[in-house]
């Protein structure tokens, strides 16, 4: 159990902040098999600002989500403190200030991880959000901005300074994207010098890796994103590759029901935005490859749900393989709705 501010968090291990993945929806399924709490996808405090009204969904959020963490990026501080109190409104438990993203078009800009070469700014965007909301305000960090300006002690001390609640690392740098292998010894060195809860971040691929990664480097929580994805399995001691196929298809239909009762448009909408969920979720299946390309492209979902009933799996292809992370991105998703 860990105290962030006045709030408590059970639990060993969570869903990270995913753009276009950590979705109301989906938190809910990775909270109810056993993610400690939940984090929205970032959120923009420009587009706050301006009251554009889909992005104020996005912090559209069920009880049982709770403890509940809303997260938010920007360079401007008046805006970004501006912004938290709008999201506020919303009644989060606590606000989180992304300054990890690496796509170009946010970090370049001066957000993100951009804020890694601001940290003096980064620190009175948390003092600013702490005084102004009176939530707890955690910050989710990335080692750097490249190799050769590693601040992450100094990031730390700084955001320890401007009153941060905890921090997330994701041991990786800036410039490194999603590239080489994230730096566990760099997450434990800062949790031996932390005074504030710190959750690991990066490459975590089961549950058992997280228990052992918390245990080895000392953090308070490990976060998991990518093995995340269509595999909420990873939120608890039995791995998917032992679950039956029924089960694994039950919880299929019930995220998609889920995103149709969230996301009322038409259909299809719903049912193309989960492709990008169904997909992971019958990697290393045995689907044939056809029937992974119709159920890719129905628009209907009855038609979806019928092709899914009767799809037969080649029992031989049941094996765990390396998941190909290396293209998947803050970025990835959002494109493509
Ligand atoms: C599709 C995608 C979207 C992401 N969106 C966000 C985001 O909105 N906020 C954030 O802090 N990190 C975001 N990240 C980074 C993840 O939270 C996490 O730090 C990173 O993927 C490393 O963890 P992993 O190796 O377990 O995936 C995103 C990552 C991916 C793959």
């Amino acid at each position: 159990m860990i105290r962030v501010g006045n709030v408590t968090i059970e639990g060993d291990v969570a869903l990270s902040p995913m753009a276009g993945i950590s979705d109301s929806p989906y938190r809910q399924i990775s909270r109810r098999f056993g993610s400690a709490f939940s984090y929205t996808e970032f959120v923009s405090t420009e587009q706050l600002k301006i009251g554009n009204v889909k992005t104020l969904d996005m912090f559209r959020f069920q009880e049982m989500e709770r403890p509940i963490v809303f997260q938010i990026f920007g360079s401007d501080l008046d805006t970004v403190v501006h912004a938290s109190e709008i999201a506020a409104e919303r009644n989060p438990d606590i606000i989180d200030l992304n300054m990890g993203c690496s796509v170009s078009k946010v970090s370049h800009n001066g957000s993100g991880a951009g804020l890694l070469k601001n940290i003096r700014l980064a620190g009175q965007m948390i003092e600013g959000i702490r005084l102004r909301t009176g939530l707890p305000v955690t910050a989710k960090i990335r080692l750097g901005w490249d190799s050769l300006t590693l601040n992450y002690l100094e990031t730390v001390k700084v955001l320890e300074g401007s009153g941060v609640s905890a921090i997330s690392v994701h041991g990786r740098t800036k410039a490194m994207a999603y590239t080489g292998i994230a730096d566990w010894n760099a997450i434990g060195e800062i949790k031996s010098r932390a005074n504030v809860p710190i959750y690991g971040n990066g490459d975590v691929q089961t549950y058992q890796e997280a228990i052992d990664k918390k245990k080895q480097y000392g953090v308070d929580l490990i976060l998991i994103g990518r093995k995340a994805i269509g595999n909420p399995w990873v939120f608890g001691k039995i791995a998917k590759k032992n679950i039956p196929w029924l089960q694994i298809k039950s919880v299929i239909l019930e995220h998609l029901d889920s995103m149709l009762d969230f996301y009322p448009s038409t259909d299809d909408y719903a049912l193309i935005l989960f492709r990008k969920h169904f997909i992971k979720y019958i990697e290393n299946l045995g689907f044939p490859e056809e029937t992974k390309r119709i159920l890719l492209t129905v628009t209907s979902v009855n038609e979806f749900k019928e092709r899914l009933e009767s799809a037969k799996l080649d029992s031989k292809v049941w094996e765990i393989s390396e998941m190909k992370n290396e293209n998947i991105n803050c970025e990835t998703f959002v494109s493509l709705v």
